[in-house]
């Protein structure tokens, strides 16, 4: 594999900030990665919201059961900007983890915005390097929605919001 690389393609330059403009039909493999993030995403609100007990979680259940909805959303957003670019939406989800405990159903849930939120980051960035700024909105809109996911599990596990900035996003 490595000393038979191939030159790269000549879409592929490097922008001002360093990072790699990708191709039309890479940006719409990464959309269906985010498409599958969204259907696990529902997958998981829509269990977590019903079965999770006890007194001190029915705040967050309520929340949860708002977020499957807003995941739905989410999923229609991205699957629409898939199908603008000629792309076929995914029919399947990532995996979806299960357990009885609350507490582990909430940090299963916060680990999955925060890789969500790492890659509408990402993927913000990737849209406007090829010009696809529709896109990038629509990503903005989500990313803003998932960050309140992020805020509303944090404060139900009693734990800060994680810092998922890359370290690119640090300098
Ligand atoms: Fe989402
Ligand atoms: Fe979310």
């Amino acid at each position: 594999m490595f000393g038979k690389q191939a030159a790269p393609a000549a879409d592929q330059s490097s922008s001002t900030d360093g990072s790699r403009t990708i191709t039309r039909e890479q940006l719409i493999n990464l959309l269906n990665e985010d498409l599958a993030r969204e259907y696990q995403a529902i997958i998981a609100y829509v269990v977590y919201s019903q079965v999770i007990k006890g007194a001190a979680y029915m705040n967050i259940a309520d929340q949860l059961e708002q977020h499957a909805k807003q995941e739905l959303q989410h999923a229609l957003m991205i699957s629409r900007q898939i199908d603008y670019l000629g792309g076929s939406p995914t029919t399947t989800p990532k995996p979806v983890k299960t357990s009885d405990k609350a507490e582990d159903m909430l940090r299963f849930d916060l680990e999955n915005e925060n890789e969500t939120v790492r890659n509408y980051r990402e993927r913000v960035r990737q849209a406007e390097a090829l010009g696809e700024y529709a896109l990038a909105e629509t990503i903005r809109e989500i990313l803003l929605n998932e960050q309140d996911h992020q805020i509303d599990l944090a404060t139900a596990l009693g734990v800060d919001v994680p810092d998922v900035t890359s370290p690119q996003e640090r300098v």
